[in-house]
């Protein structure tokens, strides 16, 4: 199944050999060079195998910054990349955003194709193009906007992936249901987290697609993707990073909806099922941030959406129906320290 979008294309593969394969067809007449999370490698050393030009990465959150990004670039010349030549992460969203931004701003950019190896990134990091590292100033602070050429997604990656970051990738996977798609909240809500339909992937995949191509520079619909995550990035880095990317964002999803109720009468139960939810999984409902409101102010500040006093914010009319706001960045800053 081909999913082709302003140049950039999905693939979905049955197997690791089958898109193995695929990338032997691309690299056999490019220069190319590929960016692999060790844990990956670790768990899958078929790629050690398959003849692929590669660089074993350790990543973490707090290093997803610009002394990566440099030695990935130092990497890049030292393999004498071209722009012409192409660049692989295979990853996460951690790798995904930083191979992105590398390869997006090396000789101005190289080619780039994407394969996940989350289910956070299958469902949204790996895709729309946006690349982007952390500084203190906060959450993906610096980056680009570069659609990579390919995303290859094969889910027989998720059968090593630990059960906790399956729960987080389950959060964004429904945040698409949320915007867009009641019926794949329900299933989001009935999923076997030992098996992850391809179908679900494809659905969320598709609606993140279809809103990046209305907005590709983020200008006003794409900010509907930031459904729970401004409070999301403000617990990350108000936890050092200890909570994870999804478990931020199902906290402030979960905000979200009771902010929704006061201003738009979003039914209670929307909120109530989805905190049930969360506690199934076994995932924080709620967050006690330890920074004082002025630095909170200051993140919120340095927010990319903030205009001034305000901030583009999104809430929920009901399932499907996103609406996004300009937030008070005070009266935000007061509902999530009065919790
Ligand atoms: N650019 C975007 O549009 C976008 C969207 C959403 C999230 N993000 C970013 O994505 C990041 C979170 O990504 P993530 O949740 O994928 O985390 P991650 O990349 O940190 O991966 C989570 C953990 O799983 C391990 N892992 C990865 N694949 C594995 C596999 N198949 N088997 C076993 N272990 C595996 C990794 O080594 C890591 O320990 C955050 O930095 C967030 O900002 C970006």
């Amino acid at each position: 199944m081909d999913l082709k979008l302003n140049n950039s294309k999905v693939v979905y593969f049955e197997n690791l050999n089958e898109l193995i394969t695929y990338c032997g067809e691309k690299t056999s007449n490019n220069s190319h060079h590929t960016f692999i999370d060790k844990n990956v490698l670790l768990k899958f050393p078929v790629f050690k195998e398959a003849g692929m030009n590669m660089s074993p990465l350790d990543i973490s959150e707090d290093e997803k910054n610009l002394a990566t990004v440099s030695s990935l670039w130092n990497i890049m010349f030292e393999k004498s990349l071209q722009r012409s030549s192409i660049v692989f992460s295979i990853g996460g969203g951690v790798i995904s955003d930083e191979v992105g931004f590398a390869a997006s701003t090396y000789k101005r950019g190289t080619k780039l194709i994407n394969i996940p190896t989350t289910l956070l990134s299958m469902v949204d990091a790996a895709h729309g193009g946006k690349n982007g590292i952390n500084n203190e100033y906060g959450k993906n602070q610096i980056g680009t906007f570069m659609m990579p050429n390919e995303v290859l997604i094969c889910s027989e990656f998720l059968n090593e992936l630990p059960e906790k970051e399956i729960k987080t990738g389950l959060i964004e996977l429904i945040k698409a249901g949320f915007l867009k798609n009641p019926q794949l909240v329900e299933k989001v809500y009935d999923v076997n987290l030992n098996q992850i339909d391809t179908s679900l992937i494809s659905t969320a995949v598709e609606i993140k697609n279809e809103i990046v191509s209305k907005d590709f520079a983020e200008s006003s619909e794409r900010m509907l993707l930031n459904f729970g995550h401004t409070i999301g990035h403000l617990i990350e880095v108000d936890s050092n990073y200890n909570i994870s990317h999804g478990e931020a964002v199902a906290i402030g999803m979960l905000k979200s909806m009771k902010i929704s109720e006061n201003i738009f009468g979003l039914d209670s139960n929307v909120a109530e099922k989805f905190g049930f939810f969360l506690e199934k999984l076994e995932l924080h409902k709620d967050y006690k941030f330890n920074s004082d409101t002025d630095l909170l102010k200051e993140l919120l500040i340095n927010d990319k959406k903030t205009n001034n006093t305000e901030i583009k914010y999104v809430l929920l009319k009901d399932i499907g129906e996103p609406i996004l706001i300009d937030y008070d960045l005070m009266e935000l800053l007061n509902e999530i320290t009065n919790d």
